[in-house]
Parts: C-alpha cells; sequence; structure tokens
C-alpha cells in the first residue's frame, strides 16, 4: 500500500495559454480527456483561475486528486494522486497513462510531453534513494548539511530483509531483484552482493601488491575489503568498525562478498576490533605501530565519536591519523564521491593539499552497480 502519484506534463505554445480564457479553453479539453479516462470516478470538479492559471478536478470521496495547473507561459501539469491498497488493482495502467498523453499531446497540439511512472509514498519499503552526497558547510559552526545532487534513483527493490537501530545508526539490509542484497546505512546505500568492483578498485587489484604487508581498514564493516583483500596474502590485515551490528547483519546476510571473515574477530591473518576508529588509530599512534596501507571504509560521513563540530574536520583528522600510520613508502587509499558531485570532491582535494607532510596523490574510478553512478577513487602517498 502506497500513495501513487503519476505526473504528466505537457508544453503547449505560449500563445495559447496567455489569456485566462485561453487556459479555460485548454482547462476544458482536459477536462474532456480526464472525464474519459477516469470515467469510473464520479469526479466532482472545483476550478480556480489564478495568475498561473489552474484548476484541480476532485474525485467525489476525495480518494483520488486530479490537480491540473495550466501556466501562462504554456506548461501544463496534471498530477493524478490516489492510495492504493494491497492487492488493488492501479487506476492507471501503462496503457492508459501512454494513451492519455499521445491524446491530450494532439488535442492540444503540444510539441512535447512527458509522464512519468507512479512514485509510490509512504509504502513498508522505501525504493527510492538519492545520488551521491554533496557535502557543504554552512555558516553555523555546528550545522552540517549533506546535500544530495537532487537525482532520485528508484530500486527494483522486493523485500526487506533486515532492519534494525544500532546505537550509531538506521541499518537495513534490503533486496533487489538486480543488484541482490544491498546494505543501506542511515537511508544510505553504501554496498551490494553486485558492487565487487567497488571493492576492487578501492584496493587497486592487480596494481597493488598485498603480499606480507600490513594492513588497516578503517570502517569496512561489510567485511567485502577484508574478504578481498585476505585472497592477496598480506602479513596481517586490522579492521576498525565502529558498529558490531552491521558487520553482524553483513555476515549473515552479504556472505556472497564477504565470506566468512565476520564470523571470527581474530585469527592469525586478521583481527577485527570494534571501536571508534580515531580512538585506536591514536593508540596505534602513540604505540608506533606502522602499516603499509591504511586503507578509508568509512561511510560517506563517517560516525565521529569525538565532539569535532565540522564533518570535514572530521574527516581531515581521520587524514592526518592515516599518514602517521603509515610507514614512509605506505598508501592511503579510500573512497571519494560521486564523480558528479565535483564541489564535494574538490573540498575532499582541498582536505588533502591541508595536510603536514604534503601528500600526493592519484585517482581511479568504476561504475559502482549499486550507487548507479561513477565513483572515484584516491591513492594518497607522500609527496
Ligand atoms: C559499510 S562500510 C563501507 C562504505 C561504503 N562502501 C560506502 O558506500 O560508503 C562503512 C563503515 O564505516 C563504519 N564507520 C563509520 N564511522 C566510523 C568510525 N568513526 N569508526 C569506525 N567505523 C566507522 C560504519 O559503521 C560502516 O560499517
Amino acid at each position: 500500500m502506497a500513495l501513487q502519484t503519476i505526473l504528466f506534463d505537457f508544453t503547449l505554445d505560449a500563445e495559447k495559454t496567455a489569456t485566462s480564457s485561453q487556459r479555460q479553453d485548454v482547462a476544458r479539453v482536459v477536462r474532456n480527456e480526464l472525464e474519459h479516462v477516469f470515467s469510473q470516478l464520479e469526479l466532482a470538479y472545483s476550478m480556480e483561475s489564478l495568475d498561473g492559471g489552474y484548476f484541480a478536478v476532485l474525485h467525489e470521496n476525495k480518494e483520488t486528486i486530479i490537480t491540473c495547473r495550466i501556466f501562462q507561459k504554456g506548461l501544463l501539469t496534471i498530477n493524478v494522486e490516489y492510495y492504493l491498497a494491497d492487492g488493488k488493482e492501479p487506476l492507471m495502467s501503462f496503457d492508459t497513462m501512454r494513451t492519455m498523453e499521445l491524446i491530450l499531446r494532439q488535442k492540444l497540439d503540444s510539441d512535447r510531453s512527458k509522464y512519468l511512472p507512479p512514485i509510490k509514498r509512504g509504502g513498508y519499503i522505501d525504493i527510492y534513494m538519492t545520488s551521491s552526497a554533496c557535502m557543504y558547510t554552512f555558516s553555523s559552526p555546528k550545522v552540517i548539511a549533506s546535500m544530495q545532487n537532487e537525482r532520485i534513483i528508484e530500486y527494483d527493490i522486493d523485500t526487506l530483509v533486515y532492519e534494525a537501530r544500532s546505537p550509531f545508526q538506521k541499518i537495513q539490509i534490503m533486496h533487489s531483484k538486480t543488484l541482490g542484497n544491498m546494505l543501506i546505512l542511515d537511508e544510505l546505500q553504501n554496498i551490494a552482493e553486485s558492487d565487487l568492483i567497488y571493492t576492487e578498485t578501492l584496493m587497486g587489484r592487480g596494481i597493488e601488491n598485498y603480499e606480507g604487508k600490513e594492513i588497516c581498514i578503517l570502517g569496512g564493516g561489510d567485511g567485502a575489503l577484508l574478504y578481498e583483500l585476505l585472497k592477496e596474502k598480506p602479513k596481517h590485515v586490522v579492521m576498525l568498525e565502529i558498529d558490531e551490528l552491521v558487520m553482524q547483519a553483513c555476515n549473515k546476510y552479504l556472505n556472497t562478498i564477504c565470506g566468512d571473515v565476520l564470523e571470527k574477530r581474530k585469527t592469525e591473518q586478521y583481527e577485527i576490533i570494534v571501536g571508534d576508529c580515531v580512538e585506536y588509530m591514536k593508540k596505534f599512534i602513540a604505540d608506533g605501530r606502522k602499516f603499509d596501507y591504511v586503507f578509508g571504509d568509512l561511510t560517506d560521513i563517517p560516525i565521529s565519536g569525538a565532539p569535532i563540530g565540522e564533518c570535514w574536520d572530521f574527516i581531515r583528522t581521520i587524514f592526518e591519523h592515516s599518514f602517521k600510520l603509515l610507514k614512509p613508502d605506505g598508501k592511503f587509499l579510500t573512497h571519494g564521491n560521486g564523480t558528479s558531485c565535483l564541489e564535494s570532491l574538490q573540498l575532499f582535494e582541498d582536505q588533502l593539499r591541508l595536510l603536514k607532510p604534503k601528500v600526493k596523490f592519484t585517482t581511479s574510478k568504476a561504475f559502482v552497480p549499486s550507487f548507479m553512478e561513477e565513483w572515484l577513487f584516491y591513492q594518497v602517498t607522500f609527496a
């Protein structure tokens, strides 16, 4: 059950919607067509002529509301909104939507039109996410907003496999027909069964040699990076993950990508430490521990245990600590953001340029199936 909203729009010659009486004429054409398409509904009309030209059509018991707006500049929009209960037939089939669009386009002599299939709201399973987060810092020192680059992504999710709230985040595993099980943290897609390319690009498979190396993973709770790295025979890997519940969920529902590495917390080859990576990095620095590789596989907006006001400050803290843990020829490898998020990537690179001692970086990119976009990855070394 969900609220369904079907959106139509038509571009008309602006000359034909300039005056109130012209807009009334357009409204009449639309009304006739709506009466025909929705002949099973007893439509009651309320028509209002505002400056922008507007009329609304209401279903008698107000379960279905169809609003139509006619703008002076030649834009006509029709929104059909109704509640679809489980097991009921949709109000409009694909054929009906397509036919209504074509007929109105012809009758209104429109040179372009479009309809969007139903947007579903209020359902138990949320099938929409937004494309990569572009982070900006606003004037208040405490306020960080994660602004999306405003593209809606619709997934073919059919099952909510798991849902829990840990002390740190909302954890969901959803099943997508094409991507397999997906890990979603605080409404953001993290990794799916389809995403080996994410892990392989992050680790530079075939480019980096991990044999006999000492590695530290920051975050990485889905276990995929640890699983893939262990195949390359490193000397030892330590993983610092804050959220025990993420690992439990992934161990159960994402083992196609993490194998059985999350079953045990400690073996000869690796150790998983549950805690805030910043705290453990400080401890490692104090102990003089050094690594050949440090991986940043944290959530896009990492969970800050410390009262560091700005998200970018926190990310910079992670960079600074990582470089204190690296051997002189060591590498810091991390994911950045969607390649379309230019401002965010610029800010990310600005933080790298602020580091002392100076660092240099290269990038690689890959289209990550479950992100439905191209993602940028960084390889950072001492300059
Ligand atoms: C699931 S991994 C993978 C990241 C990913 N592929 C993405 O899309 O961002 C991210 C992990 O970072 C962990 N994390 C976030 N902040 C952390 C912190 N301060 N210390 C340790 N782990 C942290 C989260 O709990 C999460 O499990």
